[in-house]
């Protein structure tokens, strides 16, 4: 695996594949990889010519007093991982490479990226569409892969794409998660041990509201449930949100639909956590 860290030297790397009709996977992370990463990493090594994982902790998409600083890193333990994987390149770049001084173009969503997390998370999807596009502009991809934990996120980089005419496919994969239901995350790495234990109420939120979806076809009762769930631990230090809403729109849903997302925002002590389910 070569690691590459210049931005120009990536991009004239992945010029030369595409001249010569090699298609191209790409995986943008933030690094500190777990199993979650590792399945987007494989899906793109059977689907393509040359594997691009980035790993990019990427300042713009934390607001004030979020994690940013304490963002879990571990670039040794990660090489390890893609190598076996057999990823050919590790596009690493800093944040000087990527922002030098004078810096001031930026990519809105606008819409989709005021719902559900936009809410709470003050220009994080701001950041998101810039970073993305900036990779994409430089890796040039065939396909992305995007994990479906993150699903606003997937929604909003798919009309990125669209938008900007990104010659992209954007592969949305399922959300890997621990035997006891909780989605991987590197955020679960702050969770201590009693907080590990009140996380996996979020699953089971989220899977008894597709019960309700299912069988009663009841949005409201739905999400009153998932609320009710969420608030028997006291280790839940606040709902950012929770409930039923449309997929395509991110409006919230109150009556049947074809296609619901389950949603939700907690943080657990000061630990933020999302997770969804889509119902069909
Ligand atoms: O999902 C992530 O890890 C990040 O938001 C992404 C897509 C790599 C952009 O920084």
């Amino acid at each position: 695996m070569e690691i590459v860290r210049v931005p120009r030297i990536m991009s004239l790397i992945t010029k030369e594949l595409q001249i010569k009709g090699k298609s191209i996977g790409f995986v943008p992370t933030m690094g500190a990889l777990h199993e979650g990463h590792l399945s987007l990493v494989r899906r793109a090594r059977n689907e393509n010519d040359v594997v691009v994982v980035s790993i990019f902790v990427n300042p713009i998409q934390f607001a004030e007093g979020e994690d940013y600083e304490k963002y879990p890193r571990d670039l040794e333990g990660d090489k390890q991982k893609l190598e076996k994987l057999e990823v050919n390149y590790l596009f690493y770049p800093d944040v000087q490479n990527l922002y030098p001084e004078g810096y001031s173009t930026y990519v809105t969503v606008e819409k989709l990226s005021d719902k559900l997390c936009g809410r709470f998370r003050s220009g994080h999807f701001r950041g998101v569409a810039t970073i993305v596009c900036k990779l994409f502009n430089i890796v040039r991809p065939t396909r992305a892969y995007f994990g479906q934990k993150d699903y606003q996120q997937t929604l909003i980089i798919k009309r990125m794409a669209e938008d900007l005419d990104f010659d992209v496919d954007i592969i949305i994969c399922p959300t890997v998660r621990e035997l006891d239901g909780l989605a991987m995350s590197s955020r679960n790495l702050y969770l201590n041990e009693k907080e590990r234990q009140a996380a996996t109420l979020l699953y089971r939120s989220l899977k008894e509201a597709e019960k309700i979806l299912r069988e009663e076809m009841a949005p409201d009762k739905a999400k009153r449930r998932m609320i009710e769930i969420l608030s028997s631990d006291p280790l839940v230090s606040e709902i950012q949100y929770a409930g039923v809403y449309d997929p395509l729109t991110l409006e919230e849903v109150n009556q049947k639909n074809n296609k619901y997302l389950i949603a939700l925002a907690v943080k657990i002590g000061d630990t933020r956590l999302i997770d969804n389910l889509l119902i069909e």
